[in-house]
């Protein structure tokens, strides 16, 4: 197939890309920055943005030799920077995407998604029939999440096989996990309330397997969540801490407890006969 993936210069991107060559497919590659050129040489690239105005016009004309689409494009601000270009991306961005995928005839399509949007499940397995976080707090992230999921919902399924993949948060090399050890081996990085809230969390490398199972499948009308088995918060740090030889996490307060993301995902199990095999520990002496 001919995959062209956008937002393919980032974490899962810099699995996505060779993983795709491996199996014998065409890549081509498109995103606004630098990160692109680290992308191996046999996948061709676009250095554009999808906020650009013409941004339509280059996916309507690029898709017409193009089998398969992937979205992985996100600006996620590194702290407490504002998410307006994600909110962009996730709600303007898509829905350019979607309109030239429908111009040019595109018949497969996979969509990116979050599984941090669920509501507070507690100790309840949450499947893709849970709810989304509602609170006003938590709009900021979520709303254009939902947009972006019911824009894609709006694809003819029988035309263009799409799916809406859900991933927990990315671990291994280059994701948050580096600096959640950092700050553990600083001794700053404390189990946040009581510890009992269920962390989702899969390897990058993972989530990029299970994107191609989408892919490969032609996988329709499927939302799903990529997520490794759930851990509690308390059992992820002190692990994480002890892989490494660093103190034990002390306590925070328990206002700072995250909502719990028991999350399953058997349906992708189920669909793409998808595993994690990376798993969510960092392994001593090398990448993973
Ligand atoms: N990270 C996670 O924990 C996680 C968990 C679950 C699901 N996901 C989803 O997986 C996807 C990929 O995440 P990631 O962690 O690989 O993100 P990432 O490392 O931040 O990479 C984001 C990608 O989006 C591109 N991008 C940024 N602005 C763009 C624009 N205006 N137009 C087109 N592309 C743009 C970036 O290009 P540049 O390199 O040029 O900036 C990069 O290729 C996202 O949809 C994300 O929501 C991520």
């Amino acid at each position: 197939m001919h995959v062209f993936a956008i937002g393919a210069s980032g974490i899962l991107g810099s699995h996505l890309v060779p993983m795709l060559l491996r199996r014998g497919h065409d890549v081509t590659a498109m995103a606004p920055g630098d990160r692109l050129d680290r992308l191996p040489e046999e996948a061709r690239r676009i250095r554009a943005s999808l906020l650009d105005p013409v941004a339509g016009r280059l996916l309507a004309t690029e898709f017409k030799d193009v089998d398969a689409v992937v979205n992985a494009a996100t600006a996620v601000p590194p702290t407490a920077g504002s998410w307006a270009l994600n909110t962009a991306l996730r709600s303007t961005g898509t829905a350019v995407v979607t309109d030239a995928l429908q111009e040019a005839g595109v018949r497969r399509f996979v969509q990116m998604s979050i599984t941090m949007a669920y509501a507070d499940g507690g100790d309840t397995p949450l499947t893709e029939a849970a709810p989304f976080d509602n609170r006003p707090e938590r709009t900021t992230i979520v709303a254009p999440v939902q947009a972006m999921e019911a824009t894609v919902r709006e694809l003819p399924a029988d035309e263009i096989a799409w799916s809406i993949l859900r991933g927990g948060r990315f671990v291994g090399p280059a994701t948050v996990q580096d600096q959640q050890r950092a700050r553990l081996r600083a001794g700053r990085l404390p189990i946040p309330g009581d510890g009992r809230s269920w962390a989702a969390m899969v390897h990058a490398r993972d989530y990029a397997e299970a994107v191609v199972g989408a892919l490969e499948r032609g996988c329709t009308g499927e939302t799903l969540n990529i997520a490794d088995e759930p851990v509690r918060v308390a059992d992820y740090y002190r692990e994480l801490a002890r892989a490494d030889g660093s103190p034990a996490p002390g306590q925070a307060p328990e206002e700072t407890a995250e909502p719990s993301h028991r999350v399953s995902s058997e349906a992708a199990r189920r669909l793409l006969d998808w595993a994690p095999v990376h798993g969510i520990w960092p392994v001593r002496g090398g990448e993973r």
